[in-house]
């Protein structure tokens, strides 16, 4: 199974196998959304079927949830956890502070609140994901549904002010309708090219009447887990300033290969 894998999947595997070993016993878990943190959902399902592994999880979205539960990771609510030990999740850019892009996957609401009530957040990805300044993939922005017209206008001139590249935003369609959040909210994609200042575009967007949530993720990840298409696995901790680099072994395994849909 794993020789159909391509070099991305291989590296998107290695980096969530290397990831469940932060997860011990008893803790509660984020699950992230995306390719990569399924990957990470079928790895601690193993860890629970075949080493009796006792996590909660707190999905991010509900297809994670419906996987979480699919692979026997007990299920629970972030308000009955009500904080996290660890987060694992996958993220569309990082830069090397480890600041992020996420929502590419439309599940930026959830996975922002879960990573931030968790003492640590963990993103895997493979090393496309890296960048040297955040911007090129685009910005997804959650907006309530009322409205949403007059709030892309005026977010639109917002941006004016900021220092970005380009300007363009899309709202994101679901075929010939607009995509839904699990929240029942849209999503504006903000097309900026670079933005050169993400710490006053995150705080600028947020203050807009209408937008819930937007996909940069400041200061919330401590750990990227970087797979590569060769197996190897760079773990750089920004808290710690140091960067490990090991090995995996590419073991086939026919639940965690088997009928991913994400
Ligand atoms: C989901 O909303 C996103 O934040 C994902 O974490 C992100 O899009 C990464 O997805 P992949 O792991 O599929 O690249």
């Amino acid at each position: 199974m794993s020789g159909e894998l391509s070099p991305i999947d291989k590296a998107k595997f290695v980096a969530a196998k290397r990831s469940v070993d932060f997860v011990e016993d008893g803790m509660r878990v984020g699950l992230g959304t995306g390719s990569t943190a399924a990957w990470m959902v079928r790895c601690l399902g193993e860890l629970v079927r075949d080493e009796g592994l006792k996590i909660r999880g707190v999905p991010t979205s509900t297809r994670t949830a419906e996987l979480a539960r699919d692979v026997g990771i007990e299920v629970i609510s972030l308000d009955e956890a009500k904080w996290l030990d660890i987060t694992i999740d996958g993220a569309d850019e990082f830069d090397s502070e480890l600041n992020l892009i996420k929502g590419g996957g439309g599940a930026l609401l959830q996975e922002k609140i879960v990573a931030t009530a968790s003492d640590q957040m963990i993103v895997i990805a493979d090393i496309g994901k890296q960048v040297g300044t955040l911007g090129a993939f685009p910005l997804p922005v959650e907006l309530i549904p009322f409205g949403w017209q007059t709030t892309k206008s005026l977010l639109e001139e917002f941006l004016i002010s900021m220092d970005v590249l380009r300007r363009d935003t899309t709202l994101r369609m679901n075929g010939s309708r607009p995509y839904v959040t699990d929240e029942g909210n849209y999503i504006l994609d903000l097309h900026l090219g670079r933005i050169g200042n993400a710490r006053q575009l995150a705080s600028v967007l947020n203050q807009i009447p209408g937008v819930v949530e937007n996909g940069l993720f400041m200061d919330i990840c401590d750990i990227v887990v970087l797979g590569h298409g060769d197996g190897r696995v760079e773990t750089r901790d920004i808290n710690e300033g140091t960067v490990e680099e090991d090995r995996l072994d590419f073991v086939e395994s026919e639940n965690v290969f088997s009928d991913l849909q994400d």
